[in-house]
């Protein structure tokens, strides 16, 4: 995730700024570069990789200023080089800015642009903010910054966090939100915008956070906020009580919390843009060209590690029942030493949160060896399986710093279900089909708030359970994968044995282990299985296990039957590990928490296994 910081006042702004930026080194960033607006004009520099690159470049002429930006990079749109990183600059090197976020409409401005004459240096979306405030005060140059700025800010599409400034009125810095975060920082006579209170917190403890559709035009002295039509709006200013630590965790205990609580924004960024509703499509630039070898492959070949493997597993239900492919789904670990047989038709869909996994690597240069089209859903843009499939889907979730993956899981298969639009209105899915599907899956946001507000419930059934050494996770199709990605977080971060288990596998053998001190978690929404897991759970409790249940608002007969239920909301089978997951996600932090473990860096685990 990007990290802008930009500065305002009476002292040197250099320093704050960069040491602004380190705070925010830990959003994951791949470059970093400032601008200072100075007596002699705007000094910039910028360097590839991490910001003690961009000081090495700053050396040690270091130029007096008091208004600049500052800004780490996390890819979306060019590679990682010089030319891609931040700011960005008009035309004639008078406006200069920060983004974090992506513009949708990015590139029919750039052709507009470029038909009035606007040349361009770099290939983000980004830049093409810089040259459409450019031509707004061309076009009127009576025109105050700040009024370019809104003007221009309504011609975006998608989202941004933006930080803006004109070097010819060095007493005025402009800020805006949409979708990605950033706060001011409220100092003496000075102000600091930035990404998140950890750039700030040195300088001041008073801070407004911006909302969406914010503008907020500061000098050294004062501050407006109003939306993009310039009506005011109030913003209280709060006295955060955090160490730079707890914010760089938004004030939660943990990164793991966080990210838990991030994913309905998660899911909002994996799938903006990326939906027709009314004509039930879903558009994934990252596999444009692609769609007809997609729409005759003979099989796809989902390969994965971890819980990107456990995502995949649910991929493997949703294109074989909604798209009609075959679909195999494979360990990369495994896949990668078999010898697995490779047809004309086939394709490999590999998914990877980091990009940098080895099995995963290596059981995709496998596939390639063999000439089979090669696909990736993958978060870290620019990574080594991002560049090695021949196409893919970005993420855009911002990095993942928690060990044990969250918001990457439910990315993913939001993403699966994208593709699976993609296939199936290709094949045989009616365009009511995907119509359902596309208004069911923008609906899923807000039914991981709803859930997400039982967080001390949950809480509460961990610490019932805290001294229980043995889980048994239960799951039937889509579901499956869920029990088995919710044994894999309690293992993670609790150490606790925890097995996930098909419910229908579980009277060949496993129930054999069921006592009162061994307890069923089954996942059991109301779906087209719901009977077998309800005789699961009647299995269970006929020999005095305990049952934790997740199941459907107002599932009455196993509200009655379970020791301990956590609801969901209703949802549409095909998504429902998007809900399913959640609560089992919620129960692994705070029994981890509850054994006294650091959840976000758990013992013997690293984020990315880039070693075999
Ligand atoms: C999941 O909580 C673990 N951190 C781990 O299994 C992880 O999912 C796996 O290593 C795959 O990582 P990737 O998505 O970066 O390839």
């Amino acid at each position: 995730m990007c990290g802008i910081v930009g500065y305002i006042g009476a002292r040197s702004a250099l320093p704050i700024l960069v040491d602004g930026i380190k705070s925010l080194e830990y959003r994951g960033y791949d470059s970093a570069g400032l601008a200072l607006v100075t007596a002699q004009g705007v000094w910039s520099q910028r360097a590839v990789g991490r910001v003690i690159n961009l000081e090495a470049k700053i050396g040690e002429n270091r130029p007096e200023s008091t208004l600049g930006l500052c800004h780490t990079r996390w890819a979306t749109h060019g590679g990682v080089t010089e030319a891609n990183a931040h700011p960005h600059t008009d035309c004639k090197r008078n406006i200069w800015l920060c983004h974090n976020g992506i513009i949708e409409n990015f590139k029919e401005l750039k052709d507009e642009l470029k038909k009035t004459g606007h040349t361009f240096r770099s290939e983000t979306d980004t830049e093409v903010i810089a040259h459409l405030i450019e031509e707004i005060r061309n076009k009127d140059n009576g025109l105050p910054f700040e009024e370019a700025v809104r003007v221009a800010l309504m011609r975006l599409k998608g989202t941004y966090g933006i930080v803006a400034l004109d070097r010819r009125d060095p007493k005025k810095l402009v800020a805006a939100r949409n979708f990605s975060p950033l706060l001011l920082g409220l100092g003496k006579g000075e102000y600091i915008v930035a990404s998140d209170a950890s750039a700030v917190l040195k300088h001041t403890r008073d801070v407004v956070y911006l909302q969406d559709g914010d503008m907020a035009v500061l000098t050294p002295s004062s501050h407006t906020i109003s939306d993009l039509k310039n009506n005011p709006r109030e913003r209280t200013s709060i006295a955060l009580d955090w160490s730079p630590e707890e914010a760089k965790k938004d004030g939660y205990p943990h990164f793991m919390l966080k990210e838990i609580f991030a994913q309905p924004e998660a899911i909002e960024n994996s799938i903006r843009g990326r939906l027709i509703p009314k004509d039930g499509l879903a558009k994934l630039g990252g596999l444009a060209g692609m769609e007809e070898k997609l729409r005759v492959a003979r099989r796809i070949i989902i390969t994965a590690c971890g819980t990107a493997y456990l995502a995949g597993r649910v991929g493997e239900y949703l294109f074989e029942e909604y798209a009609s492919m075959p679909t195999r789904i494979d360990l990369a670990s495994e896949l990668r030493y078999r010898k697995p047989i490779f047809q004309e038709g086939d394709v490999m869909l590999v998914l990877s949160q980091s990009g940098e996994t080895a099995d995963t690597l290596a059981a995709l240069a496998e596939a390639k060896q063999k000439g089979v089209l090669t696909l990736g859903i993958v978060n870290a843009v620019g990574s080594s399986i991002a560049r090695e499939t021949d196409a893919g889907v970005y993420q855009h979730i911002g990095p993942e710093i928690g060990v044990a993956s969250t918001k990457a899981f439910t990315s993913q298969v939001a993403i699966l279900a994208l593709m699976t639009m993609l296939l199936g209105r290709s094949r045989d899915m009616s365009v009511v089909t995907g119509a359902r599907i596309a208004d069911d899956l923008q609906s899923i946001p807000n039914l991981i708030r709803k859930i997400l507000q039982q967080s001390a419930h949950i809480k509460t059934i961990a610490k019932k359970y805290q001294k229980t050494k043995n889980f048994l996770y239960l799951g039937r199709k889509y579901n499956y994968p869920v029990a088995l990605e919710g044994a894999l977080k309690l293992k993670e971060i609790s150490y606790a044995h925890a097995e996930g288990y098909s419910a229908g596998e579980m009277k060949h053998g496993p129930i054999a282990m069921i006592d009162k001190n061994f307890p069923s978690i089954c996942v059991a929404p109301s779906d087209s299985v719901y009977e077998k897991n309800i005789s699961n759970i009647q299995e269970v409790k006929a020999r005095g296990g305990p049952v934790i249940a997740i199941a459907t608002e107002g599932d009455k007969e196993i509200a009655e039957l379970a020791d301990d239920v956590i609801f969901i909301p209703p949802v549409r089978e095909m998504l429902s590990p998007l809900l399913t997951v959640i609560p089992l996600q919620l129960f692994a932090y705070h029994f981890g928490v509850l054994r006294g473990h650091d959840v976000d860096k758990p013992r013997n685990l690293a984020k990315s296994v880039t070693v075999e």
